[in-house]
C-alpha cells in the first residue's frame, strides 16, 4: 500500500468509496445523496490544502484523506483533515496509515494543531484510531448526530498539539 497525492483523475476511483460511505450515513455530515459532482467538489482539495489516496500493490484506490486548515484567519493555524476507506478494506491498517500520513503533512506544514469537528460517537473505529493517533475527545455535542439505526448519537470534537 501507498500513499500518493491524488490528482484531478483520481476522483473517478475514490467516487465508489466515497458514494458508498455518505450515502450509508453512519459517519459523515453531508447530504446522504450527495451526487459526482458535489463530492468532488468537497473531497478534492487543491494546494496549500491536499488529498491524497491510498493505493494498494494493483494500483487500485483503497482509500483516502483531505487536509486543511480547519478555519479561516485567525484559526487558521489549526488543522482539519478527512478520511474514508473502502469498507471491503477496511480494517487492513489503511486508516492508520492515512492518519500518520495527515499528522506528518500538519506538522511539515507548520500547523500547531489538529481539530477534528466532528466524529460519530458510534463510529467506535474512527473513534479508537484517533485516540491511538494521539487525539483527545475535547467535548461531545450530546446528541449531535442522528444516526440511521442508532438514532441520535454524540459527535466528538478531538484534537491534538503538534507543537
Ligand atoms: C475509520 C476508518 C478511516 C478506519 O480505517 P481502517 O483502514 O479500517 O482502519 P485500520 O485498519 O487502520 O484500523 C484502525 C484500528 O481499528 C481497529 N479495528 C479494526 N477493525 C475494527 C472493528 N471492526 N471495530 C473496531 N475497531 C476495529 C484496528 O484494530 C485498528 O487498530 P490497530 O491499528 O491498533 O490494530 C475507516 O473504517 C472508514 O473509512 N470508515 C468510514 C468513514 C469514516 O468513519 N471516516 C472517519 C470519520 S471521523
Amino acid at each position: 500500500m501507498k500513499i500518493r497525492v491524488a490528482t484531478a483523475e483520481d476522483w473517478a476511483a475514490i467516487w465508489p468509496l466515497f458514494r458508498e460511505i455518505v450515502a450509508a450515513g453512519e459517519t459523515y455530515s453531508y447530504p446522504r445523496d450527495l451526487t459526482y459532482e458535489q463530492g468532488r467538489d468537497i473531497w478534492m482539495l487543491d494546494a496549500p490544502s491536499r488529498t491524497v489516496v491510498a493505493v494498494d500493490t494493483e494500483g487500485e484506490v483503497v482509500g483516502s484523506a483531505k487536509m486543511n486548515p480547519n478555519f479561516a484567519g485567525g484559526a487558521a493555524h489549526i488543522a482539519s483533515a478527512s478520511f474514508m476507506v473502502a469498507p471491503a478494506a477496511a480494517g487492513n491498517g489503511v486508516g492508520r496509515a492515512l492518519g500518520e500520513y495527515v499528522l506528518a503533512w500538519a506538522r511539515a506544514e507548520g500547523y500547531r494543531g489538529m481539530q477534528f469537528n466532528a466524529v460519530v460517537e458510534s463510529n467506535s473505529r474512527a473513534v479508537r484510531l484517533w485516540q491511538s493517533l494521539g487525539f483527545t475527545i475535547m467535548t461531545t455535542i450530546p446528541e449531535g448526530f442522528r444516526h440511521p439505526t442508532k438514532g441520535y448519537v454524540g459527535l466528538h470534537i478531538m484534537y491534538q498539539p503538534l507543537h
